[in-house]
């Protein structure tokens, strides 16, 4: 099995420091909840952390509709977030948005907590396989429909911890 580099680690970080600032201008360096979406997420939320300049709170929730390299469809919250999010600020941390039902059950129920704002911001997007009409926030990158793999993103628990994103030639 091959990998294939879509995307460096010097474009990631690159481009991650760019969203970073945006976010942190657009929430007029106001305190931050950031929801980190396990595991997938986890890599980016901590790099897009990093180069928020004010203040970040740091959650989590874990989400799960995948089996392999398929959707089940089946939306599983396994973990909560810890923080009482009324009345704040609040940003959602994904690593790809694909049939987009994740972030859509995901901001449906995050807004009946009533946060003063909730903005969601992706690493990468899929748009071609939209199944649910949903447009992140702040998008890292736009790709093509393959599956990949690293920088958090995984094919069956495997690969999270490549330094860039890759995807399997088949
Ligand atoms: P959605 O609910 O279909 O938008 O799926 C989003 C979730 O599917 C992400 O959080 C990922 O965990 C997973 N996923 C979607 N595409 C890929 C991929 O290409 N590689 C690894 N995981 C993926
Ligand atoms: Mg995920």
């Amino acid at each position: 099995m091959e990998i294939k580099t879509l995307i460096n680690e010097q474009e990631l970080t690159t481009r991650i420091n760019e969203v970073a600032k945006q976010i942190q201008k657009d929430y007029n360096n106001e305190e931050i909840v950031l929801i980190c979406i396990l595991k997938g997420a986890v890599f980016f939320a901590t790099e897009l952390a990093k180069n928020i300049n004010s203040s970040v709170i740091m959650d989590f929730m874990k989400v799960s509709s995948y089996d392999g390299t398929k959707s089940t469809g089946n939306l599983d919250f396994t973990l909560d977030i810890s923080q009482k999010i009324e009345g704040r600020n609040v940003l959602i941390v994904e690593d790809i948005v694909d049939t987009g039902r994740t972030l859509t059950y995901l901001k449906q129920y995050l807004t009946s907590k009533n946060p003063k704002k909730l903005k969601v911001c992706t690493m990468l997007d899929k748009k071609e396989r939209r199944e649910l009409e949903f447009t992140p926030d702040y998008t890292c990158f736009d790709i093509p429909d393959k599956f990949v793999i690293g920088y958090g993103l995984d094919f069956d628990e495997k690969y999270r911890n490549l330094p860039y994103i890759g995807y399997i030639e088949q």
